[in-house]
């Protein structure tokens, strides 16, 4: 049997147990909810946003009393999907008398709505030409029978929000719901898109302006993150030693990242053993070959002056317009100003300081590598 396993996890969202301090970041999320605020939770990709809701949504339900339902929005497309979705959610999340009395309610809608096996899911693969809509209302006025069944709360969180751009007017339509919910559920949206976010709730012409109380989730600290891996490589028999300064220097706080960094490592370094710089290097290597087709897909998807305009950010060390930096790279600051809100609206960069910074830094080591060759 095996037993000796890599306990740091940077391909899935972590459950609560497993996150690095996010306490007071679950601590004001939960008391927007319970105050009955809805909040758009936004930050990069991965950067923690699913495994904080999963911990809010534990913690909302465990000291709260609230009714935790999390949907999962990531690539829905249609009314359909939408419909799926939040039936699937409620299916996995509802428990005790609870789930009996909204599986009763469900099922005298007579519209196929069901918790078990048989939903709208299934009556909808069965026979595609089904409308999905009358079953999406149905779905979403469920906090108004968990209500009249027992007064309590729904916090409900929306992750990959972004995503329901890709629906025509999925966001009038959950407007039209949840505006009258306030007594009786709370809403999270949570999205990493932050040009998309950013349009459907501060675009006056949208539904949702101006509708959520906006919190962005950021880096980890590093006091931290060494003390959930001294912690960690010690409870494995290994010590992580001289490689800590390195990983957190190279990490930035990226959560992700960094986890992905602190498992290269541990790979390196055999059960009794403390790292050295030696087994730095290696890891830090091993991570930079494993991402290096990821990397090189994200650079083609950008056009030639974000390429040029995300070099000067590195060469000039925050700073795009340097003379020299710009003259060297054939860039003109009229192209720098036009690529920095693009690059900013996917999230490629973002402001820290004054400056700006790459989000991901094992990309801008990957770049960096570009501007030295
Ligand atoms: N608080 C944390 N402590 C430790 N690791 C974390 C933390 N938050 C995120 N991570 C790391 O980041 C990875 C991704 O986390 P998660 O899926 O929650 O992020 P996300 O922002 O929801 O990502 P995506 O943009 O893909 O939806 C995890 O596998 C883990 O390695
Ligand atoms: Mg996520």
């Amino acid at each position: 049997m095996i037993t000796d396993t890599n306990p740091f996890i940077y391909s899935r969202p972590l459950s609560p147990e497993d996150i690095i301090n996010r306490d007071d970041e679950t601590q004001k999320l939960l008391k927007n909810v319970v105050g009955g605020h809805f909040v758009r939770l936004y930050a990069p990709r991965k950067y923690g946003k699913t495994s904080l809701l999963q911990r809010a949504l534990r913690d909302g339900e465990v000291h709260e009393g609230l009714v935790p339902i999390l949907v999962d929005l990531y690539r829905v497309s249609s009314i359909a999907d939408v419909t799926v979705r939040l039936e699937r959610a409620y299916s996995r999340h509802l428990r005790g008398p609870i789930r009996g009395r909204v599986e009763e309610f469900l099922q005298r809608t007579g519209i196929g709505l069901s918790l078990g096996a048989f939903g709208i899911s299934a009556k909808l693969q069965l026979d595609p030409r089904v409308d999905p809509l009358p079953a999406l209302h149905a779905l979403l006025d469920l906090p108004l029978r968990l209500e009249e069944s027992g007064g309590q709360r729904a916090f409900i969180a929306f992750d990959e929000f972004q995503d329901v751009d890709k629906v025509p007017d999925l966001d009038g339509l959950l407007r039209s719901h949840i505006q009258y919910q306030g007594e009786v559920a709370s809403y999270v949206f949570a999205g990493s898109e932050p040009g998309l976010m950013k349009q459907l709730f501060e675009n006056k012409d949208r539904p949702l302006y101006g509708s959520a109380v906006p919190m962005r989730l950021q880096r980890l600290a590093n006091e931290d993150i060494a003390r959930y891996a001294i912690e960690r490589f010690r409870q494995t028999e290994r010590g992580i030693g001289e490689a800590l300064n390195p990983l957190l220097s190279v990490g930035q706080g990226h959560p992700q990242r960094v986890m992905l960094l602190a498992h290269r490592l541990w790979e390196e370094v055999a059960k009794g053993e403390t790292a050295t710089l030696n087994h730095w290097d290696a890891a830090f290597a091993a991570a930079l070959s494993e991402l290096n087709a990821e990397f090189d897909a994200q650079w083609r998807g950008l056009d030639t002056s974000e390429q040029k305009t995300v070099r000067a950010i590195i060469a000039g060390d925050g700073s795009p317009y340097k003379g020299d930096v710009l003259r060297r790279l054939a860039l003109t600051k009229d192209m720098v100003r036009k690529a920095l809100p693009r690059l900013a609206a996917t999230a490629e960069i973002e402001p820290v300081d004054g400056k700006h910074v790459v989000v991901d830094p094992l990309f801008a080591e990957w770049v960096e590598r570009i501007n030295s060759d």
